[in-house]
């Protein structure tokens, strides 16, 4: 089978794409015939090994997955003999934050993989780009008390996690600022959103605030300069460590401190995010935003693409 494949960490120059052998799956795993799998911004982190603080999960020195990829839309191939909740020819979703090597035509995973059964007339593409974002995206939703009548403001609004967020909240019936570069503005409007704010023209840091949250799906803000932004109580949310690796700290001061504070987002439970992710995209109300799509034979040009923080939404490799 066809699948990437490298011996270290480093930039897309390090990853080729070969011919490697088909997996046998053990007693309690699930071969995949792998559809579609993004190349996402956790994927850069498993190709490049940064920030440092990553590899105690993919492997200290030599990537413990030759093979890159976080996640899978295919059909179950073969089962073990000890798997006991998915057959062959089940269509499934799947998604695991520390790489499972899925940027391959199969891939073997254990049954204990965050996994869902994809509903027939859910295009493997879609549902390929509808796991990584969307699943930090509800960590950050799940992390603060929303409901009807709250601001929220997205920055980063056309990442996979913003673009997400914003449907998510919209949904939710919660009143969405959405910040987005220009180029972007009608289609992050047909998202929904009660406002969108175009970062190329103005600063939304200046905006008048009363925000309950802000959502920074892009790590390019602080909690110093959106401050000004939230209610009295308002909580501050960034996908990122922040520019001195400062949220985790803010975070814990706001145990202590009353008023605005940090909340940072740990994402956890993969297996809730993905059957929230299936809800919604069976009733229409997620459709995850779509960039470019790579044969997997160009999976390196799909990082290079990826790793200019410029992608829309998501990226998807077609490998089968
Ligand atoms: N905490 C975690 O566990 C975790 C997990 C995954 C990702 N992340 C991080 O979360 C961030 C977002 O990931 P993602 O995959 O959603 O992003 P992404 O898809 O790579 O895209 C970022 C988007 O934001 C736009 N953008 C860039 N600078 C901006 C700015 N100053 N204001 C508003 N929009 C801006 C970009 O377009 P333009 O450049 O054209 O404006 C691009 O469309 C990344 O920094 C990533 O490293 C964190």
């Amino acid at each position: 089978m066809k699948a990437t494949w490298r011996n270290r960490y480093g930039g897309p120059a390090v990853l080729q794409v070969k011919e490697l052998p088909k997996p046998t799956p053990k007693a309690g795993e699930l071969l995949i015939r792998v559809h579609a799998s993004t190349v996402n911004r956790t994927d850069c982190g498993v190709l490049t090994g940064l920030p440092y603080v990553f590899r105690l999960f993919t492997g200290p020195i030599k990537p413990r997955h030759a093979s890159t990829g976080t996640d899978f839309a295919g059909v179950v191939e073969s089962v073990g003999a000890a798997v006991t909740r998915y057959k062959p020819g089940e269509r499934v979703l799947g998604f695991y934050d520390v790489g499972i090597g899925s940027h391959a035509e199969y891939v073997a995973v254990p049954e204990s993989c965050p996994m869902v059964s994809l509903p027939e007339g859910i295009d493997f593409v879609v549902a390929a780009a509808a796991a990584e974002g969307a699943h930090y995206a509800l960590n950050f939703i799940n992390k603060v008390p929303l409901g009807s009548g709250k601001r929220v403001l997205v920055n980063g609004a056309t990442g996979a996690i913003g673009s997400a967020a914003v449907q998510f909240l919209v949904h939710a019936g919660v009143e969405v600022t959405a910040v987005c570069p220009t180029a972007q503005v009608e289609r992050v409007r047909a998202l929904g959103p009660a406002l969108v704010v175009d970062y190329q023209k103005s600063d939304f840091t200046q905006l008048p605030g009363g925000y309950d949250f802000v959502f920074d799906a892009v790590g390019k803000s602080t909690f110093g300069r959106c401050r000004r932004l939230l209610v009295p109580k308002g909580i501050y949310l960034s996908s990122e460590l922040g520019p001195g690796w400062q949220n985790p700290f803010l975070a814990l001061l706001g145990f202590v401190a009353p008023g605005k504070r940090v909340v940072f987002p740990l994402p956890v439970n993969i297996q809730g995010s993905l059957e929230q992710i299936r809800a919604h995209l069976l009733d229409g109300s997620f459709k995850p935003m779509l960039d470019r799509t790579y044969p997997l034979d160009q999976a390196a040009e799909a990082f290079r693409y990826v790793l200019t923080g410029q992608k829309i939404g998501n990226v998807v490799l077609v490998c089968s």
